[in-house]
């Protein structure tokens, strides 16, 4: 039934203007976010990402502009042709097989892309080529030879991380090319003491080839004014800032042969540096979808553009997006970004992610175990537009998701709904039982609008929930579930419940940007569908449908779980696909240090999958009269009836791990590559508790 809106009841209530934050026109717009590699998972640092950009999208496009989405991966560079090669696979399946991961995780978060692209596509190439053209035609590329480090055994110049040695200021170990990590110093790979390429374990050596730079100090007086245009939050100018007064260097733009991505256009062996075709993505990913929805591309993209351009972007990131990206486009003549949006890092219960905590949470994991818009709940109202990290407190995650959503918002339809079920056939009453409660939440609209359009959403979400409190307790106060006991009061109680409703479909309304999935839910129970401008007027006469739970409590076992998950995720990783790259020997240690190590026979005893993982096997080991339970991440490479009856190596004095399944007494050897995990086994005749020495 369609609802019919009472004009005399909507004057009664106090004047609201309907004039709307900024909606004097509509606006044109692209928004994207940094681009994934795709080398790797996505983790809930990245979603972090998606769901402050997916928020101020939906916002955006909720308002009645015209709000594109446009996203890809980012698929060049060492790293991935590397990854590839480990993997025996060419790097376009490769690139292939991660953007499909990468996609389906963007979609089950909800993040509405309107468009999913790669960089090596024909897009990007002929704007990257484009671009660089433009580039040199006007006389900012430069060429000139240098010389680096270069590994003799693979034929591959080495990017810092990819060179380690020992400090030369305090003499650690295994340190890359570029910094300490024991004590903090920085200096170029030449001065590292025994330097080994960590591809190939091979001694560097230098050798010279020709560049190509983009000439970035000819920008600095325009990047000096645009920085401070408000482009970028005043905390990322004033950084911008000093490096500008410090002085720009230019860009070495090139990589040698071999190189997975773009050659230069006349430069044989040239190929493009990966962040010099990254940002062109986003072009290239808007361009793709242009020509398949009858878009203008030009417009959108030419020199001064009436639309508007909006980049978010992690804090490690600023230096491309903020200086070499307008600088670019500027001589490439495209119009600059309206606003880069800068966010921190998340860190996990105050502390960097981290892999044996178990608190570095692929995206995957956390979809496998938690219901997505608790997450994009947390993070929103977190978020305050600076870049400053965001702390994912599990416990307050818990605690928060719950309180708020279930015990506030939900709370307000689950009360009043079964009264208008059972008193009035579902229709909600033709009057607003406190026009100034009415006025009051529906006028927060305003308000809230603005503190997303300034991606201030933790204050947008403070807002909402001061709403939703002064719902429940106008709900409380009124006890309708006493009323209801009395005949007489039975049209007071669908008054009562009615502006209930209202009230939750209000608040749903602002919510909408950030739990598309429960306001969907919300609006089958409403009947209606939820519009930033329709909040100012209520729906009365109006059928709603059944109520249904629209969203579950968070269970801290579920939480708990995702992090044993993590866990067992980032040790068998470990054992399924071997290191990156070839793995240099480890720092040298006596023989004091490997003999507290006690190695012993075992004997598997028995051997059983567990429920519930996915890469662990069970094993009981017999080391000689005693017996050990040991958890191991070797199920993708052994069926536990084939182990039963085997030796293998245990290490026995390691403190034992209290996993979500048990305890796990030790550790069994093995080694690893992606082909399969090879357990190590004595020769026959050993017997098992004997040492290993
Ligand atoms: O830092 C990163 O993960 C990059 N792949 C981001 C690229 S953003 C853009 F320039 F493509
Ligand atoms: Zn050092």
């Amino acid at each position: 039934m369609k609802s019919s809106r009472k004009i005399a009841i909507v004057a009664r209530t106090k004047t609201v203007s309907t004039r709307s934050f900024n909606m004097s026109s509509k606006r044109q717009i692209l928004v994207t976010n940094a681009l994934p590699y795709a080398n790797a998972a996505l983790h809930l640092g990245h979603v972090l990402e998606y769901t402050q950009t997916d928020v101020w999208v939906r916002f955006q496009r909720m308002r009645g502009h015209e709000c594109y989405y446009l996203s890809a991966d980012d698929a060049h560079g060492t790293a991935i042709m590397l990854k590839a090669d480990e993997k025996g696979i060419t790097p376009e399946e490769h690139i292939a097989a991660m953007r499909a991961i990468h996609e389906a995780d963007f979609r089950d978060f909800y993040i509405s892309v309107d468009n999913y692209h790669s960089t090596h596509s024909d897009e990007n190439r002929e704007l990257s080529e484009l671009i660089y053209n433009r580039l040199n035609t006007n006389g900012h590329i430069a060429k000139r030879e240098i010389t680096q480090a270069f590994d003799p055994e693979k034929n591959l110049f080495l990017a810092d991380r990819y060179i380690k040695g020992t400090c030369p200021k305090c003499k650690t170990d295994d340190q890359y090319g570029d910094n300490c990590e024991a004590c903090g110093a920085t200096y170029s790979p030449t001065d590292l003491i025994n330097p080994v390429s960590v591809i190939s374990g091979a001694t560097p050596i230098e050798k010279a080839s020709t560049h190509y730079f983009f000439k970035l100090p000819e920008f600095t007086q325009f990047l000096k004014e645009w920085t401070r245009s408000g482009a970028v939050q005043d905390e990322v100018a004033n950084k911008l800032g000093e490096w500008l007064d410090s002085g720009l260097q230019e860009w070495d733009i090139s990589r040698d042969a071999p190189y997975f991505g773009f050659e230069i256009p006349n430069a044989p062996g040239k190929y493009f540096y990966v962040w010099l075709d990254a940002p062109i993505g986003y072009m290239a990913s808007f361009k793709n979808f242009c020509d398949r929805e009858n878009i203008d591309f030009d417009h959108f993209w030419k020199k001064d553009s009436p639309t508007e351009l909006y980049h978010f972007i992690g804090k490690d990131i600023v230096n491309f997006h903020a200086l070499f990206w307008p600088a670019m486009l500027t001589s490439a003549e495209f119009r600059t970004p309206t606003k880069i949006c800068v966010h921190g890092f998340v860190t996990v219960n105050g502390k960097k992610m981290s892999k044996s905590r178990g608190t570095f949470i692929n995206a995957r994991c956390y979809l496998d175990h938690l219901n997505p818009e608790y997450l994009r709940y947390y993070y929103a109202s977190k978020l305050s537009g600076s870049v400053e990290d965001i702390d994912l407190n599990l416990e307050d995650f818990q605690q928060k998701v719950n309180s708020d959503l279930v015990g506030k918002v939900v709370n307000i339809a689950s009360r009043c709904a079964k009264f208008i079920a059972n008193g009035n056939d579902g229709v909600l009453s033709s009057t607003i039982e406190n026009p100034e409660l009415w006025a009051q939440v529906s006028g927060a609209a305003d308000k809230i609008a603005e503190h997303y359009e300034n991606r201030d959403y933790s204050k947008a979400i403070r807002e909402i929930m001061a709403q939703a409190d002064a719902a429940n307790e106008y709900i409380a106060s009124k006890e309708p579930w006493k009323l209801n006991k009395d005949e007489s009061k039975k049209q007071e109680v669908q008054d009562i419940c009615s502006l209930g409703i209202n009230l939750f479909r209000v608040i749903l309304t602002y919510l909408k940007p950030v739990l598309p999935a429960m306001t969907e839910a919300g609006e089958a129970f409403l009947n209606d569908s939820l519009n930033w401008n329709s909040v100012q007027q209520p729906l009365t006469n109006h059928k709603i449908n059944p109520f249904v739970p629209l969203m579950q409590r968070i269970e801290k076992e579920k939480v708990d779980a995702m992090i044993e998950a993590s866990k067992e995720e980032a040790a068998s990783a470990t054992l399924r696909t071997g290191p990156l790259v070839d793995d240099p020997i480890a720092a040298e240690i006596s023989f004091d240090d490997f003999i507290k190590v006690d190695l012993r026979v075992a004997l598997i005893v028995k051997a059983n999958h567990v429920e519930g993982a996915e890469k662990l096997l069970q094993l009981t080991l017999d080391i000689g009269g005693e017996t050990r339970n040991v958890f191991s991440g070797i199920k993708s490479s052994y069926k536990p009836e084939d182990l039963e009856g085997r030796l293998t190596v245990l290490v026995a004095n390691l403190a034992p791990r209290k996993m979500r399944f048990g305890m796990s007494e030790g550790m069994v050897l093995a080694a690893a590559d992606s082909n399969g995990i090879y357990l190590l086994e004595p020769d026959s005749g050993a017997q098992p508790g004997q040492r290993i020495s």
